[in-house]
């Protein structure tokens, strides 16, 4: 078992969220570096030093190694296939509209990478993919590549949180190496020789067990987070308070105080995908426990914004038509420009199809949600977002809205009316500063 850091030449297919963040992290690991994509918009930004998306501390890192010459783009396979010797496969795995992941984009990059492999490399999955994905396709590739038997193929998952990208890829919690020969362990270990030093534990298992891995961490995370979301409409129901209760639980070390944020539940690009996905291929495997739990996951979690909304209508006295309200926060959580299934986007559309008026505001996602609500209103500043609103809606736990002084929006409202549907705010300063303060899970009244 080899440590030895080696600087490699590593290709990365698909610069989207986890592959450029990835891209640059292996640069910054010490080896040459290049990538591909099939948006040349993409390719084209990346390659002048510009992230195509907002993550903290990626464009620096971006930037010095475009400028080092370690990190370079392409648009050719050719090219790709030809320097590399590990190919990262990093393209996205959307949902089908059954909710199975769409595999199109993998076998698009296999395809159009294996042909162009003449010589023995390794391919390294890190896609999140349904159980059994990686056998198919190594036998795929090597039957399509001229370099056959040659080629070997390893999965290696992701667990990178959108915000934290930089940090968690350099120094995640574990990594995860699916293999099938010694080789391609060694050449894992080689390639993350800094991080294993530093005593990142890496775990070896099978292809199978590596992909499961991956889908398993998120749907415990997605039932964490909808379990404490129905103990939230319990509290609801018998008025006591999901915010307290979720920090009890927290400290005991078994449960854990992580994921366990009560109000609006989860979103983006990963968590629904992937528990729809999973509950797919348990199906397809003929397991009935795994659909009936994410199923119940899923329906809390979406049952969370109706909940929202109904609040919403509750506060504004039983009808949303024509009612002024200013939306905070349209990413799917904080830290992060990413729209992809964002709970606030679909509260925005079920309060507009209820006839309201909404004016958003989002310190960096509005130019995405701009492009996939071009009709909604945008807000450069919270105040402006917030004048004349009959409710305002705190739908994405910025610090930046932590922050805001109740007192001085309470200027700008028509009426002093909050739903605080992250159970983030200070609800004694809203309250305190004359505000009608209303979150999911907790009393309307200030407590002890
Ligand atoms: N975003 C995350 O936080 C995260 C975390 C862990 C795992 N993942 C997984 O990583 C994968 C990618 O997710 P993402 O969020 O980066 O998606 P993304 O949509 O941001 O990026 C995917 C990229 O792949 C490119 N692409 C598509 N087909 C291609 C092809 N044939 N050749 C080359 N490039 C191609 C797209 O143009 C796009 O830039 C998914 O399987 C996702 O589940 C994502």
């Amino acid at each position: 078992m080899s440590m030895t850091s080696v600087s490699r030449r590593v290709s990365v297919i698909g610069v989207g969220y986890l592959g450029l963040t990835h891209a640059v992290c292996m640069a910054d690991l010490g080896h040459d570096v290049l990538a591909i994509d099939v948006d040349s918009e993409k390719i084209a930004r990346a390659a002048a030093g510009q992230a195509p998306f907002f993550e903290p501390g990626l464009e620096p890192l971006l930037r010095k190694h475009v400028d080092a010459g370690r990190l370079r783009f392409t648009s050719s396979f050719a090219e790709v296939a030809e320097f590399g010797e590990v190919h990262f496969l990093c393209v996205g795995t959307p949902q089908t509209p059954n909710g199975a992941a769409d595999l199109s984009y993998l076998n698009a990059a296999a395809g159009a990478l294996a042909p162009h492999l003449r010589s023995s490399c390794l391919i390294v999955g890190k896609s999140t993919v349904p159980v059994g994905t990686a056998r198919a396709l190594l036998a795929r590739i090597q039957a399509a590549a001229p370099a056959g038997g040659a080629v070997d193929l390893a999965w290696n998952p992701e667990f990178l949180r959108e915000g934290y990208a930089v940090q968690d890829s350099l120094a995640p919690d574990r990594f995860v190496f699916g293999t099938c020969t010694p080789s391609a362990q060694d050449t894992l270990r080689e390639l993350y020789a800094k991080p294993l030093a530093a005593g990142i534990p890496a775990l070896t298992m099978d292809l199978e067990t590596a992909e499961l891995v991956k889908v398993a961490a998120n749907a415990f995370l997605a039932t964490k987070i909808s379990f404490i979301n129905a103990m939230a409409e319990v509290c609801e129901a018998a008025g006591a308070d999901v915010v307290r209760l979720a920090g009890a639980l927290g400290h005991d070390e078994r449960i854990g105080a992580k994921f366990l944020g009560p109000g609006l539940g989860f979103g983006g690009g990963c968590l629904p995908k992937d528990i729809r996905a999973f509950s797919a291929t348990a199906a397809g495997l003929g397991v009935s426990s795994v659909p009936s739990l994410l199923g119940t996951v899923d329906a809390i979690n979406t049952g969370r914004r109706e909940r929202v909304v109904a609040l919403a209508r509750e506060a504004v006295g039983g009808s949303l038509a024509g009612k002024r309200t200013a939306v905070l926060g349209i990413a799917f959580k904080p830290n992060s420009d990413d729209i992809r299934d964002s709970p606030s986007l679909d509260i925005c559309d079920r309060l507009r199809s209820e006839g309201a008026l909404v004016t958003v505001h989002d310190p960096v996602a509005m130019a995405n949600a701009a492009r996939s609500r071009p009709d909604l209103r945008y807000a450069a500043s919270v105040s402006e977002a917030a004048e004349g609103a009959d409710l305002v809606l705190h739908l994405t736990e910025w610090a930046d809205y932590r922050a805001i002084d109740p007192a001085a929006l309470g200027q700008v409202v028509a009426r002093r009316s909050i739903i605080d549907a992250r159970c983030a705010l200070d609800t004694t300063a809203w309250r305190n500063a004359g505000w009608t303060l209303r979150a999911p899970g907790r009393p309307e009244q200030v407590q002890l």
